[in-house]
């Protein structure tokens, strides 16, 4: 076999994101859905309710389910560096192949500082007791250490947001407008748009 011949069947096998690649982006977007109004709808009814039932019960199924995603996205970011991703899609312009790897490895970023943001926050708050089961802290407690942590964690998670509507925003433009192979790419089962 030629050596070209070789990398043309190996840039083909790469086209697609694997069958485990597509379940962790799934499974995170998910719950990510669930994560970001949960926050949102919790701090939200417990400020205009007084903190009055099920404000804490909220608040621990947040805690818990962002400590989840957290030990979800270390599985995935591992996942990502030992298997790689595809070659980008052919008929992307320089510029769309740099902002989509910029925002990529932007959402990565986020999915890891969010929740360690939100970890840091609720320990200098002190006890981490979701549902009576003591997590470890990750700092001793201390008020104006929480604000400071809430703050950062607020702030990181709409940027997160905002990231994510820009990419959700370009899988849709490239679907419906650019009608490329893009979204085909990471959807669950569906080969690629050209059937190659
Ligand atoms: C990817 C994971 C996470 C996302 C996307 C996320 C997102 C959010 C959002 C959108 C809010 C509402 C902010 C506001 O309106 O003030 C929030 C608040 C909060 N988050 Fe998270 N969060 C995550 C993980 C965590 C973790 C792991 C913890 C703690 C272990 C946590 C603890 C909290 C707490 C206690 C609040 C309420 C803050 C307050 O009352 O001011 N979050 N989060
Ligand atoms: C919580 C929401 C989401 C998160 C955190 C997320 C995260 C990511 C990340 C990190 C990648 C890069 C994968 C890699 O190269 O390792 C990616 C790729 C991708 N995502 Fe999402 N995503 C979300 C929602 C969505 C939604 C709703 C769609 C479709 C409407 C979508 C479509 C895609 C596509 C098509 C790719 C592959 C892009 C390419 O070909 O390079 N994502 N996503």
């Amino acid at each position: 076999m030629r050596p070209d011949e070789k990398k043309s069947k190996s840039a083909v096998a790469h086209e697609t994101y694997s069958a485990g690649a597509r379940h962790f982006h799934w499974w995170t977007v998910a719950l990510i859905a669930i994560q970001i109004p949960l926050g949102v709808i919790m701090t939200w009814y417990g400020e205009k309710y007084n903190f009055a039932s099920p404000t804490a019960q909220m608040y621990d199924s947040h805690k818990l389910l962002g400590i989840t995603i957290l030990i979800i996205v270390i599985a995935r970011f591992a996942y990502r560096i030992l298997h790689g991703a595809p070659g980008d899609e052919p008929t992307l312009e320089p510029w769309q192949r740099m902002i989509s790897h910029i925002t990529h490895w932007s959402i990565y970023a986020l999915l890891f500082l969010v929740p360690i943001l939100g970890w840091l926050a609720v320990s200098a708050y002190g006890p981490f007791k979701p549902f009576g089961i003591p997590l470890p802290a990750l700092l001793a407690e201390n008020g104006d250490r929480a604000t400071f942590f809430f703050t950062l964690h607020k702030g990181a998670a709409i940027l997160l947001a905002l990231l994510l509507c820009m990419h959700v925003g370009a899988a849709i433009f490239h679907y419906v407008i650019r009608k490329d192979g893009v979204l085909n790419r990471m959807w669950p089962g569906l080969p690629r748009r050209d059937g190659k």
